[in-house]
């Protein structure tokens, strides 16, 4: 007898005027949090669809073109004669970005002596002169983009020849 009481009670007091009209609040509000989220997930554009991969051997003067200023906003860059896709690094090697120095260059040097340039020169820096720490720490970005980033092909030396990426796939991937 004393439970229907108390029961009682509660629904009473869920029913009064006041509470009826906190309870609506409450729901206007959720119901307004939930159609803003919606709503801000709308405005968000869609990332655009990854490049096709690219697979090729390039000399320093074709990896030029590559420093995201073309339509398609792909941007390479070498390391100790790698090429790497950096596309999706693109805020920091894209135009304007803080390391779009190095986009379209062979950033080897750059990296190894921890200056944000790259040499203008056409031909293959060989950083031969370099010191031991510095041949190091090319090493470790090396190693840090191939982590990170698809690997496009070898930067060219004068007189190498491209390798012809369609024939094996799986047998250019051990020789890197
Ligand atoms: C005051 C000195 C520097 C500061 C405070 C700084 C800071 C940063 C920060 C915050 C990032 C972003 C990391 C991330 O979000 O993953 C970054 C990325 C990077 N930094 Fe620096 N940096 C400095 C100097 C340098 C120098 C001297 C070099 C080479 C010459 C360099 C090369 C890079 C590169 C290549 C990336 C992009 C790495 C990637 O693609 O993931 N930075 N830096």
């Amino acid at each position: 007898m004393a439970d229907e009481t108390n029961s009682l009670t509660v629904w009473d007091e869920l029913t009064s005027p006041l509470n009826l009209v906190l309870i609506g609040v409450i729901v206007y509000l959720i119901y307004k949090i939930i159609k803003s989220n919606f709503e801000s997930e709308a405005n968000v554009p869609p990332p655009p669809p990854p490049l096709p991969k690219l697979r090729k051997d390039l000399t320093v003067a074709e990896l030029k073109k590559y420093d995201g200023t073309q339509p398609d906003g792909r941007v390479l860059l070498a390391v100790n004669g790698i090429i790497f896709d950096v596309t999706r690094g693109k805020r920091f090697y894209g135009p304007g970005g803080p390391y779009s120095a190095f986009a379209g260059k062979d950033a080897t040097r750059g990296l190894a002596t921890g200056q944000v340039a790259a040499s203008e020169n056409d031909e293959y820096d060989d950083v031969s002169d370099l010191g031991s720490d510095e041949i190091a720490s090319a090493k470790e970005w090396e190693e840090q983009f191939r982590e990170k980033y698809d690997i496009v092909g070898r930067l060219l030396k004068l007189g190498e020849t491209p390798k012809n990426y369609s024939d094996d796939e799986s047998e250019d991937k051990k020789s890197q």
